[in-house]
């Protein structure tokens, strides 16, 4: 037993009863309520009228109860929008009375009138409920900010400003969570506290002290003045904002909206706004260690450690985030550094920026952050990201980030030039590919690499015909226009040119082979095509993603290579998308389909944002090529994008994220699966490590596409702070190609959020 609880006072409900009837005139029945080191009984007298006995602990001194009293005083008497407890006296008139327990010792009583309420803790946490929590703490410390009592200039454990008190049990914790919680010492710790305006706070705004009314939209009134203390006025915010973020998908933001409305009420100064996230990681980690320290003593308290639990996660949850994320948000939910709105950029975007480009969802995403799976928009929002497969390895990984700064602070030339991290980035970068592929050309995106395979593809056959697969899209010059179905047969295309033949789409789904044999069926139309236009190249991405995330039936590339080959063409795999890892069980995504190709075309996930691309090739392809005139590329592996281009390969490495593309992936594919079981508009689920896709039907029969259906989900899903997006030629597909830090917790609240959105 701690402490504190060993002072508790231990009084039966007919104790209560008779101090009720004894000391204020009351007739009533008694509930013990719970508190951990008071004793508190729920009364009821004969006319319905309700009060709460407070026994306090035998520790406890008068001056305490004097200072509760009156706080509660000067806040019933505030405008706080609040219904407050009023003090019943005795009926010799006092506010307080010692009482003897039957051992002896004497604990002082009072009776306090009772407010209705629910706990927030159990309330869902509506935009609402959270304004008017912020404004109840603004109005609240607004309220006290003249109040002063001598008992409130004490020693308090649970102040924050002696977060360094908890610092002792961090022992108590293993490693892995020591790490964690240090940090959140050490900055408190770091805190100027002389910026801080101070006050008497309320001191202890928990999920249990806080009470809303029955229709869970309003705060009701904020219990328990047992941690009064004069400290900085801001610490009562945090302390509350702590308690706020447990639980939430986005706490964060969750924080940020109660920070907003509780700033209205009482301006916060630009160091409070700063210290905020400081201080309500120092309250999550001193409850962390004081429970650590009261599991010490008491290990059988199961409760101790499910309470606990929430703590821990919301700590996991926080420390994902860098440095700095948190505050950034909470000052412009604040309105400091406002970005400029939505509709201003919407319109300079309109006016100055070229036309032919769309923008993602109904209502546009500004998004001003990024971090690992998360992007942020300017409310400060967090939302996870399930499509950008650029930031392969993490939006703004530092590795990457620090690679870059670095290197450009020293040097950024080109390729004329000698350069340790060029020949370092070009043996670490073959080094992942089989044999034949030595030979590399460094670019500056996927379809520069692609412009130029074809060019090598050309140079070494001596012809200009192309074979490429329906729905096909490999880049955006005029020669790859004319070699990407999904361009030049969609809106504003010009038709399919004479030198390019179209194939099928390998799809086992909808296509019109679905049968073990499939792969080999479909290589069929690659090679007819093969022989009667002998091509140069045969273009193919090794998962096909505009077309709708289709997985390549086992045999495909390896009957369409042979075939292209027999027939004196060349085999480019387009590996732009599905490149590094993505595929989980292999570095290459054609390493699936067991096949060499002759080029290699990769792009988006290579430089991890940075503009980047790279074709790698044979030396006898590349000696084809070698034909007297120059490929320079002013830009392609400079020194900064080779920098860049070896920190993503290290950071894959270093941090597994192959493997954890196959674990990640495999967990989600079972999960939409399982999905597909409950909800028949999704017809098909396929993936390769985390490439996904599923697609949506109204019919399983007929597979009448649900294009409608799949854009209402993204736009749904988005509202809820996940990222997805459709593609496919008859744009049912739902795509999921998120950056490879997304793990099984990101699928569970992928797998959740599709549920809810689905069932309606
Ligand atoms: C398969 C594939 N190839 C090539 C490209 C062209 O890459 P970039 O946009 O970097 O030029 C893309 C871009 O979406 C692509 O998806």
């Amino acid at each position: 037993m701690t402490p504190v609880v060993q002072h508790a006072p231990a009084f039966t409900p007919e104790e209560a009863i008779r101090i009720a009837a004894g000391y204020y005139g009351l007739a009533v029945s008694a509930t013990p309520l719970p508190s951990e080191r008071d004793q508190n009984f729920r009364l009821r007298d004969t006319s319905g009228a309700q009060f709460v006995l407070k026994i306090a602990n035998s520790e406890e001194a008068l001056e305490i109860l004097d200072l509760q009293n009156k706080a509660l005083g000067v806040l019933g008497a505030a405008d706080t929008g609040l219904v407050w407890p009023r003090i019943v006296r005795t009926l010799s008139g006092n506010p307080v009375v010692p009482v003897g327990e039957a051992g002896g010792q004497a604990y002082f009583v009072r009776m306090l009138t009772w407010v209705d309420g629910v706990c927030f803790a159990n309330v869902q946490h509506r935009a609402a409920l959270l304004a008017s929590l912020g404004c109840a703490l603004g109005k609240v410390d607004r309220a006290l900010m003249g109040f002063s009592h001598p008992a409130a200039n004490r020693k308090l454990y649970w102040d924050l400003r002696h977060a360094s008190l908890a610092r002792p049990h961090l022992a108590l914790l293993a490693d892995r969570r020591r790490a964690q919680v240090e940090p959140l010492l050490d900055a408190v710790e770091a805190l100027n506290w002389s910026a801080l305006p101070q006050s008497v706070i309320h001191g202890d705004a928990n999920d249990y002290n806080i009470l809303v009314d029955e229709a869970g939209a309003q705060v009701a009134t904020i219990l328990d003045l047992g941690d009064m203390v004069r400290t900085a006025t801001v610490c009562n915010l945090a302390i509350a904002l702590a308690y706020v973020m447990l639980g939430e998908q986005d706490p964060i933001a969750a924080a940020a909206q109660v920070a907003a409305a509780y700033h209205r009420e009482r301006p916060l100064s630009d160091a409070e706004i700063d210290a905020l996230d400081t201080l309500a990681g120092a309250r999550l980690a001193m409850s962390v260690c004081y429970c650590a320290w009261q599991l010490r003593h008491a290990p059988e308290n199961e409760y101790l450690n499910i309470s606990n639990r929430p703590a821990w996660q919301l700590i996991e949850k926080l420390a994902v985030f860098p440095s700095g994320w948190a505050r950034d948000v909470f000052r412009r939910a604040c309105g400091l550094d406002a970005p400029p709105t939505p509709g201003a950029l919407l319109v300079s975007r309109r006016k100055h920026l070229g036309p032919s480009l769309s923008i993602s969802y109904r209502e546009p995403l500004h998004i001003i952050r990024g971090w690992r799976q998360y992007l942020c928009d300017s409310g400060g929002r967090a939302y996870l990201d399930c499509v950008n497969n650029v930031a392969h390895v993490g939006h703004c990984h530092p590795r990457v980030a620090r690679a870059a700064s670095e290197q450009m602070a020293l040097l950024n030339t080109n390729t004329r030039y000698l350069h340790e991290h060029l020949s370092a980035y070009l043996e670490r970068l073959t080094a992942t590919l089989p044999g034949p592929l030595s030979v590399v050309y460094l670019v500056c995106s996927g379809s520069e690499a692609n412009e130029l395979a074809l060019r090598l593809a050309r140079a070494h056959t001596g012809r200009e015909g192309v074979i490429v697969v329906e729905t096909a899209y490999h880049g955006n010059t005029n020669a790859l226009i004319d070699i990407s179905p999904y361009k030049f047969d969609g809106p504003g295309g010009r038709g399919r040119p004479a030198h390019v033949t179209v194939v099928p789409m390998p799809d086992v789904y909808r296509g019109r082979h679905r049968k073990a044999d499939s792969g080999a069926r479909y290589a069929e139309y690659v090679a007819s095509a093969a022989m009667a236009a002998p091509p140069a190249a045969f273009f193919c991405e090794s998962a096909l993603s505009c077309a709708g995330q289709v997985m390549l039936p086992a045999g495909y590339l390896r009957n369409a290579y042979d075939a292209v080959r027999a027939a004196g063409g060349v085999c480019v795999a387009d590996e732009v998308q599905t490149g590094f890892g993505r595929a989980g069980s292999h570095f290459w995504m054609f390493e699936t389909q067991g096949v060499v190709p002759d080029i290699v075309t990769l792009g988006k996930p290579i430089g991890n944002g940075h503009p980047m691309g790279a074709v790698i090739t044979t030396p006898e392809i590349a000696a084809s090529f070698a034909n007297g005139m120059e490929y320079f590329n002013t830009f392609g592996g400079n020194p900064v994008s080779c920098a860049v281009g070896l920190a993503v390969l290290d950071v894959i490495r270093d941090e597994g994220l192959q493997e954890n593309a196959r674990d990640a992936g495999e967990y989600l594919l079972k999960g939409l699966k399982d999905l597909a079981g409950r909800h028949p508009l999704i017809g098909d689920v396929r993936a390769q490590g985390l490439f996904l896709g599923f697609e949506l039907v109204r019919d399983r029969e007929t597979l009448e596409p649900a294009a409608d259906e799949a854009s209402e989900i993204v736009n749904r899903m988005k509202e809820r702070g996940i990222l997805l997006s459709t593609d496919g030629p008859l744009h049912n597909v739902i795509k999921i190609k998120p950056p490879l830090v997304f793990g099984r917790a990101d699928a569970d609240l992928l797998v959740d959020g599709l549920d809810g959105v689905l069932r309606g």
